[in-house]
């Protein structure tokens, strides 16, 4: 085809066929898989639009992989509060550096996905496209940040990026017709059922864990994956598509008063959207914006300005999408305008705490109910107090399986494991040991579990027994933060434990964390490199780069919320 067999090589791309003139480099950094996910997708297009692309993930690509000039789409997620993936820590690292490349002569275009209830939406999005001009790239296309429900403009961002590449590479439309692309989920999975088309599980059973005068609400529930066929490994989540409250609902019609009959169209009734489609608790920052456009009130307005970024961090903290509807109504608002400022309800994720091995046919939740008061009423998270409250044992929830590449068991059944995995951080260490034991591994395994009391919130400690006095679980240690005047945490345990840590560590154990990702997690990662300090006879740099290069190594995985 084309001029693949001219022996001069033309500097032009051919006009057809594979295009080995203008390589395009698709770099992501993914934490659960969704950016690379799109990354993929994004590789698919270009192959069929007849592009040489290859895919490069940030946690491997260094300095060198920067010397040739090339062509970049980038995708990459953001963390909690503005955070990168950990694998692409270090590519942001070098980025940002002292030692960043030369990027003159590349081209790029970046997507951010993100979560637009978090103040830092999009950052790591944000911080590459800016940093990839700065250091002399041609941006081709303006950034596109994405929230929770990313599918649309992902792929709109994947074929507006390849036209664009397409015009530079001094050709016209692309040649296939849009009809002969297949959406990579469909091809790569085996079962019909995916986030676009949830399975409806059976809920066989919903049980408290957690002991009389405890101050936490725990409970382990299981579905049934019966007809689905779906599979899931250790380390993956479940995706929960929730219903909202309908009291609080019926408050929201109440308080806008909108007929919870207005229909929408096709048959489309204002409540039932409101329940079962639309994002009507978190309060995001583009909701305030929208909300101070449509009211105009002046303190909305103040809020949103530059300087007083901390201020409205403060404000939104415990507020949810009813309070600024009551306290600041809109004269008049019909239910399209207010429908349109919605975001849809995103599903929610669970870690999976169950292996499929041991439980055919099942998945297993370890699942904390939120529940709080603020600003005069009580409030609730939606899935967790939906599958509380109003999902009996017989009901049906809508559930997919969302894989997750990067929190996975060794490969070799022989590699020790350390699991840190406080509160409902334990799920997924219940489901590798439940796998471990099923596949008869031989590695040691050592768990650090920890909760307020040891009478009300040991969770699942009767398996966990069961496992050490069989020699299946070899070590276990506990922190129960409140049975004494101090507390007493998990990385409180470790530090106890550092020196034989680090030795497993050296020996080559992988180490897992799962749990609250604002206070836990910083504060076990910091404990380790104080292990390394001293017992590893390592300064903080030194310390800190053994650290990163286990993570690097996908020998430290966090599973962090
Ligand atoms: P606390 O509620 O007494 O503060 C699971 O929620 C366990 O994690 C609880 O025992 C909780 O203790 C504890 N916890 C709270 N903050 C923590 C932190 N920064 N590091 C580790 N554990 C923490």
């Amino acid at each position: 085809l084309g001029a693949a067999g001219t022996l001069s090589a033309p500097v032009q791309a051919p006009a057809s066929g594979t295009d080995t003139a203008f390589p395009l480099v698709i770099l992501y950094g993914s934490q659960t898989g969704n950016a690379e996910g799109v990354a993929e997708l994004a590789l698919e297009r270009a192959k069929a639009r007849g592009f040489e692309a290859r895919l490069a993930d940030m946690a491997e690509f260094g300095k060198k992989d920067f010397k040739a000039p090339a062509n970049y789409l980038i995708v990459v997620s953001t963390q909690g509060e503005g955070d990168p993936p950990d694998t692409a820590e270090g590519f942001f690292e070098l980025i940002n550096g002292r030692k960043a490349p030369d990027l003159k002569g590349s081209r790029f275009s970046v997507l951010g996905l993100g979560d637009s209830s978090y103040e830092y939406f999009c950052q790591m999005g944000k911080l590459t496209d800016a940093r990839f001009a700065e250091l002399g790239a041609e941006r081709i296309l303006d950034r596109v940040d994405c929230d929770v429900d990313y599918d649309e403009p992902a792929e709109r961002w994947i074929e507006a990026t390849l036209d664009a590449y397409q015009a530079l590479k001094g050709e016209s439309q692309a040649p296939q017709p849009a009809a002969g692309f297949a959406m990579p989920t469909a091809a790569a999975a085996p079962s019909a059922y995916s986030r676009k088309n949830p399975f409806e599980a059976e809920v066989l059973e919903s049980i408290q864990l957690n002991g009389r005068g405890s101050l936490k609400e725990t409970h382990h529930i299981e579905l049934s994956l019966e007809g689905s066929g779906l599979s899931y490994q250790p380390g993956d989540a479940l995706g929960i598509v929730p219903q909202n409250d309908p009291s609080y609902v019926d408050e929201m019609l109440d308080t806008l008063a909108m007929d919870a009959e207005h229909d929408l169209g096709e048959g489309r009734l204002l409540r039932d959207a409101l329940l079962k489609e639309l994002e009507v608790t978190t309060l995001t920052r583009p909701f305030v914006k929208h909300w101070a456009e449509l009211s105009e009130a002046s303190e909305l307005k103040r809020l949103l300005a530059e300087d007083a970024k901390d201020e409205l961090r403060d404000w939104l903290y415990g507020r949810q999408l009813i309070d600024i509807v009551r306290d600041y109504p809109v004269t008049g608002i019909d239910a399209p305008t207010f429908v349109s400022a919605l975001r849809k309800l995103p599903p929610r994720l669970y870690s999976i705490a169950s292996s499929l091995d041991a439980n055919p046919d099942e998945v297993h939740l370890t699942v904390g109910i939120v529940r709080y008061e603020a600003y005069g009423r009580a409030r609730g998270g939606v899935t967790s107090t939906w599958l509380s409250d109003r999902v009996q044992p017989g009901d049906t929830v809508p559930i997919y399986i969302d894989h997750n590449k990067n929190f996975k068991l060794p490969e070799s059944g022989d590699t020790p494991i350390i699991m840190v995995g406080p509160g409902t951080g334990i799920a997924p260490f219940r489901s590798f040991m439940q796998q471990r034991e099923e596949d008869g591994a031989k590695g040691d395994n050592w768990l650090f579990f920890g909760d307020q009391h040891f009478e009300s919130d040991f969770l699942y400690q009767a398996e966990w027994l069961n496992m050490r006095a069989k020699g299946l679980l070899t070590r276990l240690d506990v922190a129960f933060s409140r049975d004494q005047a101090e507390k007493i945490y998990v990385q409180d345990r470790m530090r106890e434990k550092g020196r034989e840590l680090y030795e497993w560590l050296e020996n080559g154990a992988h180490f897992y964390v799962c749990g609250d990702g604002e206070r836990m997690a910083v504060d076990v990662h910091n404990t380790l490199i104080e292990i390394a300090k001293t017992h590893g006879g390592r300064d903080e740099e030194s310390a800190t780069a053994w650290l990163r290069e286990l993570q690097q190594a996908k020998r430290y995985q966090r599973d962090v919320y």
